[in-house]
């Protein structure tokens, strides 16, 4: 399965214009089966206030980004996974479309809100479900949700193959642990972070693409606007087997976990 993560750089405020921008890198994902965009890609990260998100936000039926995600998930036979910002009467929240050629499949409203986040978005209620695609398992995590491991491990135990998670990440701790929930949990993780600025926030770009060893099979760039493409099997997530001895679930032993 071809899978294309695109990192690129959303402007603020400006859903017609990241949605132009983003319908033009879609067409470069031609054969892709799943795509996997950054956290908030339809209005970008660092709003002023609650006030001026509010303002610069759209309801998900509401949305041009969201009707261009549709459109081309259909002409590209193409699963999309995109971070957007969706407001739902007088709230906010950080959440993940899953978008398959037939129309939205899934939502995730991110659980875990960082920093200045928490003025702005609802926390969601609930993990991602694990949605059955074309032959393989999908799960939805949003950016600083990667430093609680339970939710991960639910995904995984869900029976996950693989796991979109659009990112705008700006320190580098996911760099280091989400290898590490790859191999603990034996799933395919595909981090996909945004570049450029938001007023003084930078970003870390480096969006990558980890397997069930834990290793990353692709990385982009710090910086540039690019796409990430990797060849890969999801289903080989499902052999849990650490050693021929030893699995990932099995192994455990809660009852001594005192
Ligand atoms: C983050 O959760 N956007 C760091």
């Amino acid at each position: 399965m071809k899978i294309a993560q695109i990192q690129f750089s959303p402007s603020l405020a400006a859903i017609d214009e990241n949605s132009t921008k983003v319908e033009r890198l879609l067409k470069s994902c031609f054969g892709s089966q799943l795509i996997v965009l950054p956290e908030l890609a339809d209005t970008g990260y660092n709003f002023y206030n609650r006030e001026y998100a509010f303002a610069n936000s759209r309801e998900i039926n509401k949305n041009p980004f969201v009707e261009m995600l549709l459109e081309q998930a259909k002409k590209l036979n193409a699963n999309i996974v995109c971070g957007i910002c969706e407001k739902e009467k007088d709230k906010l929240y950080n959440s993940s479309l899953l978008i398959s050629p037939q129309g939205i499949v899934g939502k995730y409203r991110k659980i875990h809100l960082f920093m200045n986040e928490r003025d702005i978005f609802e926390e969601g209620d609930t993990v991602s479900e694990v949605f059955e695609m074309d032959g393989y398992r999908l799960g939805m995590q949003i950016c600083f949700d990667y430093l609680f491991p339970e939710t991960w491990r639910m995904l995984a135990e869900n029976t996950a193959d693989i796991i979109a998670h659009p990112s705008n990440l700006v320190t580098y701790n996911a760099f280091k642990v989400v290898p590490a929930l790859s191999v603990m949990n034996k799933v395919f993780i595909a981090t996909t972070n945004r570049i450029g600025t938001d007023r003084d926030l930078e970003f870390a770009g480096r969006s990558f693409m980890t397997n069930p060893n834990g290793e990353i099979i692709a990385e982009a760039s710090h910086d540039k606007e690019e796409i990430l493409f990797t060849e890969t099997d999801p289903k080989l997530s499902r052999n849990k087997m650490i050693t021929e001895r030893n699995h990932v679930f099995g192994d455990r032993r809660p009852e001594r976990y005192l």
